[in-house]
């Protein structure tokens, strides 16, 4: 069965490697050309596993937590490609420390990508999809904005905040036909993780119920569920191996 996403546009923020490029790659299986708003990542590897599915597939590179900045970068994707049908929130950054040694400087900056960043993006498309009359929206959140986890109050904070942002656009949105959810990843393999020594990925894997560390394409898989789906808004999947029951 061809997927409803063949021919039609995702943007997705970050999607230059990790959990980004997986969702860029399996949107582009299914026949859909991405855009990907990116920064101090070289895209041109990601770009060419998307386009080897035979897709239109660009980059361009902007800072999410600038506004002015996503509002150019999010007309130019609107001309190039002739309109938006979804949008992944996925760029995302941490900056880790307890309560006692965290900065303001720490605590505005994982704001300013992972919260502002998914409202720029959201406020400059949102004209288009409201004169396309549909689009579908997800939001890369975390279990930890849902549980909390000591050393990341920004993270946490930014990713429960998601939550919030993405209940509020499904219902400023559905009269439109515009669907938004979230993704809630709990430990995804990453060069992050691959760089934690055996037993700090014992210690993790005991956190988890099923037993091992994710994939990148489990949360894509979840991702691409959302956009094909329009009867499912603000609605919240984990993606974490029961680590949050
Ligand atoms: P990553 O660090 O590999 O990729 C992040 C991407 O965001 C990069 O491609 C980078 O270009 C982009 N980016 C960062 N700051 C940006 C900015 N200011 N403007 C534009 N682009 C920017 O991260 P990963 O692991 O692939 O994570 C992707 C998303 O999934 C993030 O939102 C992260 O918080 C979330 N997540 C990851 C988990 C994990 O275990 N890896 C678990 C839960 C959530």
């Amino acid at each position: 069965m061809e997927s409803i996403l063949q021919g039609k546009t995702v943007v997705v923020t970050g999607g230059v490697r990790g959990i980004g490029q997986a969702i860029g790659a399996l949107c582009a299986q299914k026949g859909a050309n991405i855009a990907v708003p990116y920064l101090g990542v070289d895209p041109a590897p990601a770009l060419e596993q998307f386009r080897s599915f035979g897709v239109k597939a660009e980059a361009y590179e902007c800072n999410v937590a600038d506004f002015n900045a996503t509002k150019a970068v999010c007309d130019k994707i609107v001309a190039d490609f002739g309109g938006v049908d979804g949008l992944v929130n996925n760029a995302g950054i941490t900056a880790d420390k307890l309560i006692m040694r965290m900065t303001e400087e720490d605590f505005d900056k994982v704001i300013a990508v992972n919260l502002k960043g998914a409202f720029n993006m959201v406020k400059h498309l949102t004209q288009t999809f409201m004169r396309q009359r549909g689009g579908a929206i997800v939001n890369i959140s975390s279990v930890v904005g849902l549980m909390g986890n000591a050393g990341q109050i920004n993270y946490s904070a930014s990713k429960a905040g998601l939550i919030g942002l993405t209940k509020t656009v499904a219902r400023e949105l559905s009269s439109r036909g515009v669907t938004c959810n979230a993704v809630a990843p709990g430990f995804i393999a990453t060069a992050m993780t691959d760089a934690l020594t055996p037993e700090q990925q014992d210690a993790i894997k005991k956190q988890i119920p099923l037993g091992f560390i994710g994939h990148a394409e489990d949360v894509a898989k979840a991702v691409v569920f959302f956009l094909e789906n329009r009867y499912v808004t603000g609605e919240v999947i984990k993606v974490d191996g029961g680590m949050y029951i």
